[in-house]
């Protein structure tokens, strides 16, 4: 019996983890089987359990459960706590160990898919809600020469930037007029809504990055709006996806996968 691990979520049906994962085992030579586990919106507790019981190795966790798994955790890493969520879980023996590795995947895209050093560089954050949350971390620990995170509601972006040290600023939309970044991630649900953070013209710097954790639609209206103000560098999330799966990847098996013919072929499959 190959060691069983999967990917719980609701829905969980297009979730592109299964080939993800398939992939890693393949190219590394794992043997291990990873599925998909959609979970009852009121029981992801029951739904882990059993898939423990009956003999899986971990779990991806996907919306809506990562707040939920990181509480089923017994264990956590300082990942897991700065973002105050879960993605990915490990079980050992009793023990249930919950990490987080979307910032550490969004942060490895970037340097290493996109040749994009965060260090040294002005990087602002849209939105103020989990997925911000969850890339801080790794973002700070870079050290970029500025990190502002935008979000509609000022205060959250407050209070978000208070809860993190090192000097991360929050700011109104509207107050972004006149600055310029090199980076500029957008991590709020707009583009699921096909709608637009209301970013003022001028924001990208020259030579600037415009990201947007969303992937596996048309270009969303974020990275439509960069590229009409001229921003010739557009990146989409499905590097990160790839980049969290492989950390995850890690953390259960320790061995790293190499990401780069995955993603190749992840964006073959939806070109
Ligand atoms: P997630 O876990 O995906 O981050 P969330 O916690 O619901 O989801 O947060 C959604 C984020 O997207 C918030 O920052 C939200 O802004 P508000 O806090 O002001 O509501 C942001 N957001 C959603 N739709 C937006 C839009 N059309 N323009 C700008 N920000 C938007």
């Amino acid at each position: 019996m190959p060691d069983r691990y999967a990917v719980i979520g609701n829905p969980v049906a297009h979730s592109k983890s299964p080939q993800i994962h398939a992939e890693f085992a393949h190219q590394t030579g794992q043997d291990l089987a990873y599925e998909r586990l959609l979970a009852p919106t009121d029981a992801f507790i029951a739904t882990a359990n059993a898939f423990r019981a009956g003999g899986g190795r971990g779990l991806n966790v996907t919306l809506p459960f990562k707040g939920e798994a990181f509480r089923y955790a017994g264990r956590l890493s300082e990942s897991a706590r700065a973002a105050q969520a879960v993605n990915t879980l490990k079980f050992e023996g009793d023990a249930t160990v919950g990490d987080n590795t979307d910032g550490a995947g969004l942060v490895n895209d970037l340097e290493r898919n996109l040749g994009r050093a965060v260090a040294g560089a002005r990087v602002l954050l849209l939105g103020a809600g989990g997925a911000a949350r969850g890339v801080i971390r790794p973002l700070i620990e870079r050290q970029p020469a500025q990190l502002v995170i935008a979000n509609r509601t000022l205060a959250k972006a407050q209070l978000l930037a208070q809860s993190f040290r090192g000097g991360i600023e929050a700011s109104a939309y509207a107050a972004l007029a006149g600055r310029q970044f090199d980076l500029v991630v957008n991590a709020t649900s707009a583009s699921l809504t096909g709608e637009l953070p209301p970013l003022p013209p001028g924001v990208f710097a020259r030579g600037a990055l415009a990201y947007d954790m969303m992937y596996g639609m048309d270009e969303t209206p974020f990275l439509a709006f960069a590229r009409a103000e001229g921003t010739a560098t557009l990146a989409d999330g499905l590097g990160m996806l790839v980049e969290q799966a492989a950390e995850s990847f890690f953390i259960w098996r320790g061995v790293r996968p190499d990401t780069a013919p995955v993603l190749k072929l992840l964006r073959q499959a939806t070109a």
